[in-house]
């Protein structure tokens, strides 16, 4: 992929944007942001130190599958971390790339898809990346952790993007199936009880699998099964 760096933008996505709708495939790195962007609407801190980046790709995909987009990117942010600095990392539904420490689950990374289709065929896919690196951790966030933290020492950022990009490509050859094998492998989530909150309200349940289509099944009380597309989870015990 082409590489822009900048020194200090309001959101990689949005640069990301500009250069998807003129058909480029591209890779937007910068060293801070004003508006970071993360899931659910909310402002992603971005201070030095850390890797927030965003891949432009144009995948072959139909938009059913544009799904598998952000397990591969999870996957290759945590396969990538792993290799680098020599931790275990787990994954949380639907793309939090998470530490243990001692029983607490701190987040190290996440991921924001931003897909444009055409009726089916996916036109581009925006795969933003953050990882918590050598910055700080805002106290506003007390649930995460940088890498720097759990090292005390710093890691060269280069390093980690590079396995992350090789892990990626590599990634997007594999199966659909193998693809939420691997996921599903490395889940904080399946088997627990969890708590997804959504626009449309809270749903409680166990977190059985994820389906083919990648939803996350959850069986609630009533002992129904839902097909869960989005939304925040939150692991319960
Ligand atoms: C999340 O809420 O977990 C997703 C966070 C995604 C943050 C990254 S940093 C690079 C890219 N630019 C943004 O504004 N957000 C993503």
């Amino acid at each position: 992929y082409k590489v822009y760096y900048y020194k200090e933008v309001t959101s990689t996505m949005d640069i990301a944007k500009e250069i998807a709708e003129k058909g480029e495939e591209a890779l937007i790195i910068a060293e801070t942001q004003t508006k970071g962007k993360g899931r659910m609407g909310r402002f992603w801190y971005s201070p030095k130190g850390g890797i927030w980046m965003s891949l432009v790709i144009k995948p072959s995909f139909s938009l059913k599958e544009a799904y598998l987009l952000t397990y591969i990117a999870s996957l290759a942010t945590a396969l990538a971390i792993e290799k680098i600095a020599g931790i275990k990392v787990f994954l949380k539904w639907p793309n939090d790339i998470i530490y243990k420490e001692n029983d607490k689950e701190k987040k190290l990374a996440g991921i924001l898809l931003e897909v444009k289709a055409e009726i089916d065929k996916i036109d581009y896919a925006i795969i933003g990346i953050g990882i918590n690196v050598n910055n700080e951790i805002s106290s506003l966030v007390p649930e995460a952790i940088s890498l720097k933290e759990i090292l005390k020492k710093e890691l060269k950022r280069k390093d980690i993007i590079k396995e992350l990009i090789k892990e990626f490509k590599d990634l997007l050859k594999v199966e659909s199936i193998k693809i939420l094998n691997l996921w599903k492998d490395k889940s904080l989530t399946l088997g627990r009880k969890v708590k997804i909150i959504h626009p449309e309200g809270e749903k409680m349940g166990l977190a059985l699998d994820i389906s083919d289509d990648g939803a996350l099944l959850l069986k609630t009380e009533d002992t129904k099964i839902l097909k869960i597309y989005s939304g925040d989870c939150i692991h319960l015990r």
